[in-house]
């Protein structure tokens, strides 16, 4: 290091050498940490959805969303949300449709050329196979909740990893009930697993491009999804007696640690399964 960088300062009386460089004269004005990015956001059903969250977070902090509804029934519900966040792409994706996902990909890649962010938040499991025990889950509803909920996530990496040129961040919804037995949670339980694993081995796979990809662990919440799960009240409430922070989680808290995760500030963190869950799940 050239001498002439080295500055001298005192601290608690002693003198300690610094590298100017850390210290420029003039701070930087502070700008939003996604300003100038592209997200694209799958999962929005209404103003009560995780991946909501995850796009006002994104938009506040500076990053331009593309947003999906399921069909024509969702539409008027996921519209004015897209109007809110002045969204220029809002399309149909039922991932279970052939086409529908390549054709969201398709219009992002002519509409911006690039892509730094994808969140991927669905599931679905058919109510009988979802309410029932794993061991009378039938063989269709286990591999439709595995295609949807998991295989889908897969689909998206690699439609859009070849848009993420200059690197990105890549986020799936999982839940404890992957790690834990979690009363009611059934088939979801080896689906959410799977997703988990599959976070890991495309971070592995995709880390070589700069693209990181995380799997978030949020703490139960009250959304439709949700509401398919039996008893899914008492999981709410035994969450706040058991947090440490003595609360439940909201979807901004969601949408902010994966803003996190997707700016410079988490650039060396990749293939985790982040919980943000008031530390329930650190609890015996
Ligand atoms: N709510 C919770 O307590 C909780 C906790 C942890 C993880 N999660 C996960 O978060 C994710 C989002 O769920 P949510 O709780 O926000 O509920 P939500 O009902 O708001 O969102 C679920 C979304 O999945 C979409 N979806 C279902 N089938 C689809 C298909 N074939 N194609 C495209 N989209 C489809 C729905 O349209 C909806 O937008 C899910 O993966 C869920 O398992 C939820």
């Amino acid at each position: 290091m050239s001498a002439a960088l080295l500055h001298w300062i005192s601290v608690q009386g002693q003198q300690i050498s610094v590298n100017q460089k850390d210290f420029p004269m003039k701070p930087s004005k502070p700008r939003p940490v996604l300003q100038g990015q592209k997200a694209l956001v799958l999962g929005i059903a209404n103003e009560h959805s995780i991946a909501w969250g995850c796009a006002k977070a994104f938009h506040e902090l500076g990053a331009t969303v593309a947003i999906t509804y399921l069909n024509e029934k969702a539409k008027p519900f996921v519209e004015p949300l897209a109007m809110e966040l002045e969204s220029p792409i809002f399309l149909p994706l039922d991932v279970s449709m052939p086409g529908q996902l390549e054709a969201v990909i398709d219009a992002v890649g002519k509409e911006w050329g690039e892509l730094d962010i994808a969140v991927h938040s669905l599931a679905f499991a058919p109510m009988q196979d979802l309410q029932g025990g794993l061991l009378d889950c039938s063989a269709t509803g286990f591999s439709k909740a595995m295609d949807v909920s998991c295989h889908s996530f897969v689909r998206m990496a690699r439609l859009s990893s070849p848009l993420m040129r200059n690197g990105g961040t890549m986020f799936a919804m999982s839940y404890h009930g992957a790690q834990k037995v979690v009363l009611n949670y059934n088939v979801m339980g080896p689906v959410k697993a799977a997703l988990e694993a599959s976070c890991r081995y495309l971070a592995y796979e995709l880390g070589p491009q700069k693209i990181r990809v995380h799997a978030l662990s949020p703490g139960p919440l009250k959304t439709r999804a949700a509401s398919g799960l039996k008893d899914f009240d008492l999981l709410l409430n035994e969450a706040v007696e058991r947090a440490p922070v003595g609360e439940l989680v909201d979807i901004m808290d969601v949408g902010y640690t994966c803003a996190y995760l997707a700016s410079p500030f988490a650039s060396r963190l990749t293939g985790q399964t982040v919980y943000v869950d008031g530390g329930v799940s650190i609890m015996a």
